[in-house]
């Protein structure tokens, strides 16, 4: 048997597609768009395609987009007064510094100085407590988690009581993923067990799990004997494996591997994310979501 493929690359379209639309329509009503500023500290050239990316998906569904580059060496407190600058700016309503930043800068001060209700990252303190109570107060889910669960709800993959595993415990992911599935509502209501390093016996754990949730960064990690037949996996793991030549470009271009052994994986899952094309592609989507969220919240839509 051959897993259905859950495909970000298309999932992604239909959300983008409902995201345009709706600012088509509050423009219409209000005159007002959606305001994104990503501010980029220094030249790291993958932090570079990511701020690109995310100001030319901004632009393509009409939001009012800044991208604010500064110098690696800009001191910490010019930095603060950048944010405070965009917090006030009624214009904006999504601030986005691109992590990581360099190190005489203290990321942790740079997060909570960014205005809760402008964190479309949902980075702040203050989200992730908001997510840890769940429901209503839920304003800015992390992107990564949001774009997970909306791959699980769209592929109509049954929820409720279900057991997911998941292995990996970062903030970014693993946390915050598990706390979204075991809250009540849709795509969620789940029974959450999240696996790490220190865990005794993986395999045993992940062949339990009816949606198995991935992010470890170790490729090749879940082999297919640790795949209860049927079960949703979700491949969050983005690996440089090594590097080829683009057949477009002629370029070099990294090999990208997922955490699961895909090829046999897929002969096992009912369904699966694909590496690349599978979760990848919905960070970006989930923030802009986010600030679209962000500018009804300002006007109180
Ligand atoms: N660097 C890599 N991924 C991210 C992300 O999702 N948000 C920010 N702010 N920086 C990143």
């Amino acid at each position: 048997m051959s897993a259905k493929l859950i495909m970000g690359t298309e999932i992604r379209e239909e959300i983008l597609e409902e995201i345009k639309k709706e600012v088509e329509e509050i423009k219409a009503k209000t005159g007002k768009v959606p305001g994104l500023v990503t501010i980029l500290v220094g030249e790291n050239p993958a932090s570079i395609s990511y701020v690109t990316l995310k100001i030319q998906t901004a632009h393509r569904l009409g939001f009012h987009e800044v991208q604010d580059s500064q110098p690696a060496d800009i001191s910490e407190e010019a930095l603060l007064a950048l944010i405070d600058k965009y917090n006030k700016d009624d214009s904006i309503h999504g601030i986005l510094v691109q992590l990581p930043l360099p190190k005489h800068i203290n990321e942790k001060k740079v997060l909570v100085a960014i205005d809760p209700d402008k964190d479309v990252d949902g980075f702040h303190p203050i989200n992730v407590g908001r997510l840890m109570i769940g429901g209503s107060e839920v304003k800015y889910p992390p992107c990564t988690p949001a774009g997970i669960q909306e791959l699980i709800v769209r592929s109509g993959q049954d929820t409720k009581g279900a057991e997911v595993v998941v292995v990996g415990r970062s903030n970014i992911v693993g946390k915050p993923i598990a706390v979204m599935m075991m809250q009540k509502g849709k795509g969620a209501n789940s029974t959450v067990t999240v696996v790490h390093t220190a865990t005794k016996d993986l395999a045993s754990h992940c062949r339990r799990a009816d949606v198995l949730i991935v992010a470890a960064g170790v490729p090749g990690l879940v082999k297919p004997e640790w795949i209860k037949p049927g079960a949703c996996v979700i491949d969050v793991g983005v690996n440089r494996v090594g590097e080829k030549v683009s057949a477009k470009t002629g370029r070099p271009v990294p090999i990208l591997r997922g955490d699961v052994d895909f090829d046999a994986a897929k002969e096992i899952a009912g369904s699966i994310t694909p590496v690349p094309g599978g979760v990848g592609p919905m960070t970006i989507t989930m923030l802009m979501k986010n600030t679209l969220n962000s500018l009804k919240f300002h006007l109180g839509l």
